[in-house]
């Protein structure tokens, strides 16, 4: 169930039978040359819907734009940056609270939003912390990357081993391949140059990766690939959902 989908009534009565959200998080950056620059959000999406379905769990909003400023030099990408990331977090996670919501699940696709999301964690707990009149709710905050899962990294490096990459992956050109078949580009590229070093802004990263892929072969993609990811993410999100639910 998908609070965009739902009645305020709906969410009312959700919220008190289950006072949890999954909230899927992404990015809108460029993705190499055949990767969607809405890849990030796209996915965690999608994955976090699955999720939602397989839980009877409450899908908020999708976060569609991050923390990526690493990649403006490509034309398309959008970012926030960290201090708006944790703004935007913050507000997000205590308009829920306000109407009941004590855990929130963060399914998130891009790894640069690592860093600011668990920042804004800390932002939030320590506006509970700092409260002396107790008023504030106090929340917990999880987030979990769908391509870090145990399932979905094994799967990886077995059809695609360390051309992976770390950006503009295989695995998730795959999965946007298979969740939007329409939507598959081909493109020829050459074999990827290896990164000395990492990179720091902007145009550095372009210098370093000239047409936006990280280490990754994104030519071997495939819509069969990205099923396959797609149900080994959802097989290990499920339980974990779960199990935070139950958490006391
Ligand atoms: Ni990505």
């Amino acid at each position: 169930m998908q609070l965009p989908f739902m009645t305020w009534a709906e969410s009312e009565a959700q919220i008190r039978k289950d006072p949890l959200v999954i909230v899927p998080i992404g990015s809108t950056e460029q993705h190499g040359p055949n990767g969607l620059i809405g890849t990030d959000a796209l996915n965690a999406e999608a994955v976090a819907i699955a999720v939602g379905k397989a839980t009877e769990a409450m899908v908020g909003p999708v976060v569609a734009i991050g923390m990526a400023q690493h990649h403006l030099a490509f034309s398309g990408s959008i970012t926030l940056r960290p201090s708006t990331m944790i703004a935007f977090i913050s507000d997000y996670v205590f308009s829920l609270a306000r109407h009941g919501v004590r855990k929130f699940f963060f399914i998130n696709g891009h790894g640069g939003n690592i860093a600011p999301l668990s920042a804004a964690f800390s932002e939030i707990y320590a506006t509970a912390s700092l409260d002396p009149s107790g008023q504030v709710p106090r929340v917990r905050c999880v987030q979990h990357n769908w391509y870090d899962q145990k399932s979905v990294r094994a799967y990886a490096a077995q059809a695609f081993g360390d051309r992976d990459g770390s950006h503009a992956t295989a695995a998730e050109v795959s999965l946007t391949q298979h969740l939007f078949p329409d939507s598959i580009r081909r493109v020829n590229m050459p074999p990827v140059a290896k990164a000395h070093r990492r990179f720091t802004d902007a145009i550095d990263l372009r210098s370093l990766h000239p047409d936006g892929r990280i280490g990754s072969e994104p030519s071997l993609a495939t819509p069969a690939h990205g099923k396959a990811l797609f149900e080994a993410a959802l097989a290990d999100l499920s339980p974990a959902l779960r199990a935070f639910r139950d958490e006391p």
